[in-house]
């Protein structure tokens, strides 16, 4: 039974740190370890800033302005360690070019703040931007020991129907060991001091996951700002009734709950929300206030979902997302391929 302030979860004493299992493709696995030394300076002038807060974490957000994907690095302020959720590749899908100038953004705040990433966190396999996961790995893994890749368990079975759609080979396994750590609901993370609990929020997809450390919860695409609502529910294994029930974990956090969002598409001339609260979204989200009952968000989802189109990288973020972030293997020299099902049914050739 859900209480206030647990979201249902278990408490765990066991606290998961970050650490490279050596997935294929990457340097041999080392333990984590302190990537860049402690500045005591910037520690004791952040936790000057925020007395009385040392179990919540320090949030920094990147946004991704061409995909509106949200990047947040997520701090212990009293160890300067830190993890880094959603990261995103650039791409551009007519040349297929991808490029990592907004990825490196985030590694040039992680360096100048002396900051070490114990994790690279997904909230789910997206299907709006690719993933920087393994770009950053490894790039943090140069010198240093390398964060571990985390994310839901349940990307196993979005792998099983994107090989199956994409008609894969046997070269891509679609059992999870693309990434270093496949989190459970309830499992305790810990970066640094700061202890964090994975909360299973399947719904937008079936991986899709948060994570909740001190007065932050970071949800992907399970809530958008109050204004926007909440994702979509049609992709393969979505569900707006197991959605429901995931925000109705959400919204048994305290109000005063941060909430980091993994979107936003602001107006022209506005600014993206990165962050609201459990309160803002239970009294003012459009689609799924605190007194929404089941049938009436389950027949709204359902309705907008049939008026959406098809994401622009639908196919490129699933093909780079279920690997991890990795691009597929080259077929021909170095040259990779993406691909894209056809929908031919009464095309005659
Ligand atoms: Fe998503």
């Amino acid at each position: 039974m859900n209480t206030p302030g647990n979201a249902g979860v278990p408490s765990d004493s066991d606290c998961r740190a970050g650490e490279d299992a050596g997935a294929p493709g990457d340097a041999p696995g080392k333990a984590a370890g302190l990537a860049y030394t402690v500045s005591h300076a910037l520690l004791d002038s952040t936790l000057s800033r925020f007395p009385g807060r040392r179990m919540n974490p320090l949030v920094r957000s990147f946004h991704h302005t061409a995909t509106g994907t949200w990047t947040h690095v997520v701090v212990d302020p009293s160890t300067q360690r830190a993890a880094i959720i959603d990261a995103a590749l650039d791409f551009d899908l007519p040349s297929g070019r991808v490029g990592t100038e907004s990825a490196q953004r985030v590694l040039e705040y992680v360096a100048t703040t002396e900051l070490a990433i114990d994790w690279i966190l997904e909230t789910h396999a997206h299907a709006d931007h690719l993933s920087a996961a393994a770009w950053l790995k490894r790039q943090l893994a140069k010198g240093s020991a390398a964060p571990a890749i985390g994310i839901g368990h349940a990307i196993t079975s979005v792998q099983k129907t994107f090989k199956r759609t994409l008609n894969l080979d046997d070269q891509f396994v679609a059992d999870g060991r693309q990434f270093d750590a496949l989190l459970l609901d309830g499992e305790t993370l810990c970066i640094g001091d700061l202890e964090g609990q994975v909360i299973a929020t399947p719904g937008h997809t079936p991986d899709s996951i948060s994570y909740r450390f001190g007065d932050a919860v970071f949800v992907g695409d399970t809530l958008f700002a109050p204004l926007a609502g909440t994702a979509r529910c049609d992709f393969p294994g979505a569900s707006a009734a197991a959605l429901y029930h995931s925000i109705q974990r959400l919204y048994s956090l305290p109000d005063a709950t941060r909430v980091f969002l993994a979107h936003d598409y602001p107006a022209e001339a506005q600014e993206p929300v990165s962050h609201t609260t459990i309160g803002a979204e239970k009294s003012a989200n459009i689609h799924v206030r605190a007194e929404t009952t089941e049938p009436e968000f389950v027949a709204l989802r359902t309705q907008r979902d049939a008026t959406l189109s098809v994401p622009k990288l639908l196919w490129p973020a699933l093909q780079v997302n279920i690997r991890g972030g990795r691009l597929p293997p080259p077929e021909t020299g170095d040259q990779a391929y993406l691909r894209i099902p056809l929908a031919s049914e009464g095309f005659e050739t």
